[in-house]
């Protein structure tokens, strides 16, 4: 039998969010032991609440808990014109019964990981709760079989000309993970962005007749209208799911390994992942960062894993 792998979300839906989310609680081969959130997307009363309303519509049995309600250094960002007021604008979810697990999401995410071995953690937010994890209880990192995110780009941002939004929302925590030894698989808006739901895309979820494809195709419908408004695109990009599609299909990305680093000069390029791909720095390699996708097979993925939820 092949072996479970053992993951941990850390979150702030996020309309993307939701969608890797739902396919955390449900990949085939995951076991989903915890889901940490922090503020992003929106503040973390409102990303908290988005994760839980989430796990209760997709009758998840995982512990939810907050982190971080900020950066570590720098003032706070969020990202309405994509993911609205809410932080998750679109779906009508019903008053929340679960309660979010007494512990804060780094003493949580510190204890399910001196309890396991080999864990994946997934982070597809700001890196603030993992950075303080690792900060805080650097006994956990023998636990950590790798490290799998969303965040960065080898190429351009989407918030500055040189950042990407979760990493630009806390660079020295961005700064801690990538300089932490650990193993990284780093997905990229240069693989994310070709990951677009076209109209095709929702097509074909519709016929899916189960809760996490209604979830997609509401979420979906509002955020395609949104990264229209707000880049032009002709579809949402599915940022934050390549993290999980990357653990189900090793044939869906190609990775180089490479030397990443994170500025955090506080100047125009604050918040850029610098990827040395051709090794001009002669820095150790400390990270294998998405350079493409094979987009078919992301959805076909995408598709197969929300097809195993109940009606
Ligand atoms: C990232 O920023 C957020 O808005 C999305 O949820 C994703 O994690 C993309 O830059
Ligand atoms: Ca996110």
């Amino acid at each position: 039998m092949d072996e479970i792998r053992k993951i941990i979300l850390d979150c702030d839906p996020g309309h993307d969010d939701a969608i890797a989310l739902a396919l955390a609680g449900k990949g085939k081969g995951l076991e989903l032991l915890g889901i940490g959130v922090e503020a992003g997307n929106q503040t973390l009363g409102k990303t908290g609440r988005n994760a839980l309303s989430l796990v209760e519509y997709l009758g998840l049995d995982v512990p939810v808990a907050l982190g971080a309600d900020r950066p570590i250094k720098r003032s706070p960002l969020t990202c309405p014109e994509i993911h609205g007021e809410t932080g998750l604008d679109g779906f009508p979810f019903k008053e929340i019964e679960r309660k979010f697990d007494e512990r804060d999401a780094i003493t949580m995410m510190k204890d399910l990981l001196l309890a396991n071995d080999k864990v994946t953690l997934v982070p597809t937010g700001p890196l603030t709760n993992i950075g303080l994890l690792l900060q805080t209880y650097p006994e956990v990192k023998p636990h950590i079989e790798k490290i799998v995110l969303m965040g960065g780009s080898m190429g351009m941002g989407n918030v500055t000309p040189a950042a990407e939004f979760n990493i630009l929302c806390d660079p020295e925590a961005a700064d801690i993970v990538f300089s932490s030894g650990l193993p990284i698989y780093m997905l990229g808006l240069d693989v994310t962005r070709k990951a677009l739901v076209t109209p095709k895309v929702i097509k074909k979820m519709k016929k899916v007749k189960n809760k996490a494809a209604k979830l997609f195709v509401t979420l979906m419908q509002v955020y395609n209208e949104n990264q229209f408004k707000t880049f032009g695109l002709k579809g949402g990009p599915l940022h934050d799911p390549a993290t999980i599609v990357a653990l189900l299909n090793k044939d869906v990305f190609t990775f180089k390994k490479m030397n990443v680093s994170i500025d955090t000069s506080g100047g125009p390029s604050y918040g850029r992942t610098n990827c040395d791909i051709s090794s001009f720095l002669g820095l150790p390699a400390n990270a294998y960062v998405a350079t493409d996708i094979d987009r078919k097979l992301f959805f076909k993925t995408v598709k197969k894993t929300l097809e195993r939820y109940s009606k």
